[in-house]
């Protein structure tokens, strides 16, 4: 390999290494900030029917701020204001994350930042179920 080449690969592995770097970085930065959402105590009765999309597996629905959740072996709530610029995000059962639809964002149900600007994780928040009735908190 003539010197010139040489120099001008190393350049350029060495540049892309720097942007996986600070992609890297930038990443774990987000996730390691304070997670957003708001505080709340609320309940939902599963048996009424405006409740009813929690009954199935992959079944969601927002209230009070917060995305529900029936994951199929638990339910878990995230907070619904997403830390970028406030837009709702919604779960999308396909992916099982939750996305923003103003600017590509993605949360997983931790909360974490997986994809987009989203500076910040979402909060989330306790689930606890008696009989027919879950109780949100955090
Ligand atoms: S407001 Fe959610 S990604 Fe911009």
């Amino acid at each position: 390999m003539k010197r010139r080449n040489f120099i001008k690969n190393s350049c350029g592995l060495c540049a892309a290494g720097m942007v996986s770097a600070v992609v890297l970085l930038e990443s774990c930065d987000k996730n390691s900030r304070t997670p957003e959402g708001p505080t709340v105590n609320f309940t939902l009765d599963l048996s009424s029917s405006a409740n009813a999309a929690l009954n199935s597996a992959g079944g969601s629905l927002a209230s009070n701020g917060v995305v529900i959740v029936n994951t199929g072996s638990d339910f878990a709530a995230i907070a619904q204001r997403c830390t970028h610029e406030g837009c709702s995000v919604a779960y999308s059962a396909s992916g099982n994350e939750l996305r923003c639809p103003c600017h590509s964002g993605k949360f997983d149900l931790n909360g974490n930042v997986t994809a987009g600007p989203p500076p910040a994780p979402l909060k989330t928040y306790t689930v606890t179920q008696n009989g027919t009735v879950l109780t949100i908190e955090g």
